[in-house]
């Protein structure tokens, strides 16, 4: 019997085959977590809410607002198990070049849940921040946005970063902008520009790279996010539509990052 998100395992000790011994284990993903090697950071490309409503013959917007109810639970499925940081791709850079009733409602509906949402926020003592172009969004936008993020400033189980109007490569570019600016002004010099120097430029300055990135939809592409940040991240990519996504899906994609043997370059014989 195979059901999403439980695996159930039946073995046959070897020394009894044939008589009918059964080993029966039930078995969530979140229990097969190993606790001691969480990820620290899982960033998220949270994707197919269009899609998600389109097979329902609905209008992209019922995706959107179906979308939000994964993102409260996936914020409270980190808190659950101690993840630290939470970073989801919310809205793009490119993505203002959807046509422009969707782009309005998506600054709509991240207004509404931001404000619905602080005092979720608040009961999980979940930090709130943002990443991006955040002078492009609108102002409204920006101020409940602001408000929110210093409501929430002193929370300390998890940070929740929310990517908006972001895209890897114009961070990158500012990166190298400011630096530019630093060497120009005297305040640097050029061979002072290193790896260091260089990360601390970017909007994920105080948040550790990600460890895990998992990306709904079963598109297997990286759309602008975090280029910089995932030089050395696992990957997890699902079919799962983000609005279907939930906890023990998060769980699931843990358990799968667990059993990699990440080498950094190195060969398996060096690590431990
Ligand atoms: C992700 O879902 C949400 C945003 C990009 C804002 P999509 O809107 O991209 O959904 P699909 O990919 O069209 O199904
Ligand atoms: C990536 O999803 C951006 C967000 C999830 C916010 P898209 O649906 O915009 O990505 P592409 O265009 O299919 O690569
Ligand atoms: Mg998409």
């Amino acid at each position: 019997m195979e059901r999403k998100g439980i695996s159930y395992t039946f073995a046959v000790p070897k020394s009894v085959q044939g008589f009918g011994v059964f080993v029966y284990k039930l078995m969530g993903f979140k229990e097969q977590i190993d606790l001691s090697r969480l990820p620290e950071h899982i960033a998220i490309i949270m994707d197919g809410n269009g899609r998600w409503a389109k097979n329902q013959g609905k209008f992209r917007g019922v995706g959107h607002e179906s979308g939000v109810l994964s993102v409260k639970d996936i914020m409270e499925g980190c808190v659950e198990i101690g993840v630290k940081h939470l970073t989801l791709y919310a809205f793009s850079t490119e993505n203002w070049n959807r046509p422009i009733e969707e782009v309005n409602f998506l600054m709509e509906l991240l207004i509404s849940t931001i404000n619905q949402e602080t005092e979720t926020l608040t009961k999980n003592n979940i930090k709130l921040n943002a990443i991006g172009n955040i002078a492009s969004l609108p102002q409204r936008c920006i101020d409940d946005l602001n408000s929110a993020m210093q409501k929430t400033e002193n929370n300390t189980s998890c940070t929740l970063t929310l990517a908006l109007s972001y895209s890897a490569k114009w961070e990158i570019t500012d990166a190298a902008r400011k630096l530019a600016q630093q060497v120009k002004d005297g305040l640097i010099s050029v061979n002072q520009i290193n790896e260091e120097a260089f990360a601390a430029q970017l909007t994920t300055t105080n948040i550790p790279d990600p460890e895990l990135m998992i990306r709904t939809s079963g598109e297997h592409r990286i759309s602008n996010f975090l280029l910089w940040q995932m030089a050395y991240t696992e990957l997890y990519f699902t079919d799962t539509l983000w609005p279907d996504f939930r906890s023990e899906d998060l769980y699931e994609a843990i358990v799968d990052y667990q059993k990699r043997e990440r080498r950094f370059g190195k060969i398996s014989e060096q690590l431990n």
